[in-house]
């Protein structure tokens, strides 16, 4: 079984632009997001609110935000670290927020500055101020198969963090393979340990494409078939046992053109592309909403800025065709 609709979440303007050494003008950057929302995307991640020393390409959040935040069709979350980074995004109009954890100590640090601990209690402040602005708040797990210090990460670290969020009130939570070294064969345990504590439709996957199996690992996590539990009933003065199975996840983030990386994890390619995702489940006859024609157009507009060729396999073999 697979999912009949996937919504996708795209992360190019932000995880994907994030990445970039030259600065790519404000004025591209809305560009973007405006022709990633008319190609039906329901979600375009905008930008951050982070500290402009640490990532200086999104220095101009504000700026982008301000121009954006009318836009109706589509929602429009953006990045904050702290109480600092939601003050000022909800400040700029941002209706929306993300907060990223990390299931490795060694990432977190070389991240945000702390420890896993000390950021749940940043994150828990975050929800808090959100809660009393009716702002929803997407929580992030990164390195949740490896991470570039560590090496492996276990199953239950990122069961724990994933929880933490689920708690303190993020609606959904992604699950983020930060360098890209997961295969079906380390995702599959992931999914179980964090499916058992958080609900599958509560849960979306993060894929980079480092050793190019971010196809692979989505499609296993759309198929998979989680915790197989006992539920029992009664009708009619007689108890019965159903078993019942976990659903697949039916969100996926991607970066339009396959941009990305992350500043902070040294050889961690793009996010698979969006392009990739959508001609997939097209093949598959699952529904996203998303006009790929116009989609690719979007993904042309950004790699012509950029000064490069698509990282989308899509965009490179349509364009040959
Ligand atoms: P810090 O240096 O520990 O912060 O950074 P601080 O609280 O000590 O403050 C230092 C300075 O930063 C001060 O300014 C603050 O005002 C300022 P100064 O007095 O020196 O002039 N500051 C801020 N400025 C703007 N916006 C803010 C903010 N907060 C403090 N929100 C901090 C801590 C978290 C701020 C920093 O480490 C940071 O910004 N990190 C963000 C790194 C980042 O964006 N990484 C990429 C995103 S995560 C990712 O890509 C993974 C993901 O895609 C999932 C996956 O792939 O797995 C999500
Ligand atoms: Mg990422």
């Amino acid at each position: 079984g697979i999912p009949k609709f996937v919504k996708i979440v795209e992360v190019g303007p932000r995880d994907g632009l994030q990445n970039e050494k030259t600065i790519v003008l404000t004025s591209v950057k809305v560009e973007l997001i405006r022709r990633l929302v008319s190609s039906g995307l329901p979600v375009v991640e905008a930008t951050s609110f982070v500290s402009p020393k640490w990532v200086p390409q999104l220095a101009d959040a504000k700026d982008v935000m301000k121009a954006v935040c009318d836009i109706e069709d589509a929602r429009l979350p953006v990045l904050t670290p702290n109480l600092k980074g939601f003050e000022a995004a909800v400040a700029a109009g941002a209706k929306e927020v993300a907060v990223f954890a990390s299931a490795s100590e060694s990432f977190s640090k070389s991240n945000i500055n702390c420890s896993i601990e000390e950021s749940l209690v940043r994150y828990r402040s975050v929800c808090l101020a959100a809660k009393e602005h009716s702002i929803p708040v997407r929580g992030y797990v990164s390195c949740v198969v490896g991470c570039p210090v560590e090496g492996a990460i276990p199953p239950s670290k990122v069961a724990y963090v994933a929880k933490e969020l689920y708690n303190m009130g993020c609606f959904e939570i992604s699950l983020g393979d930060t360098i890209g070294v997961g295969t079906p064969g380390t995702v599959v345990p992931m999914l179980e340990a964090v499916m058992a504590v958080v609900p599958a439709e509560k849960l979306a996957v993060h894929f980079h494409d480092t050793y190019g199996q971010s196809l692979s690992n989505i499609l296993i996590s759309l198929q998979f078939y989680g915790v197989i539990d006992l539920l029992q009933v009664e009708i009619d003065h007689s108890i019965y046992v159903i078993l019942y199975q976990q659903m697949g996840i039916s969100t996926v983030d991607s970066s339009v053109a396959g941009l990305g990386g992350c500043p902070y994890a040294q050889g961690a390619s793009g996010n698979v592309a969006t392009e990739d995702v959508v001609y997939m489940l097209n093949g598959l006859g699952v529904k996203t909403n998303i006009d790929l024609a116009k989609l690719m157009l979007a993904g042309d507009f950004i790699s012509d800025h950029l000064g490069r060729q698509s990282g989308s396999k899509t965009a490179v073999a349509r364009c040959r065709e």
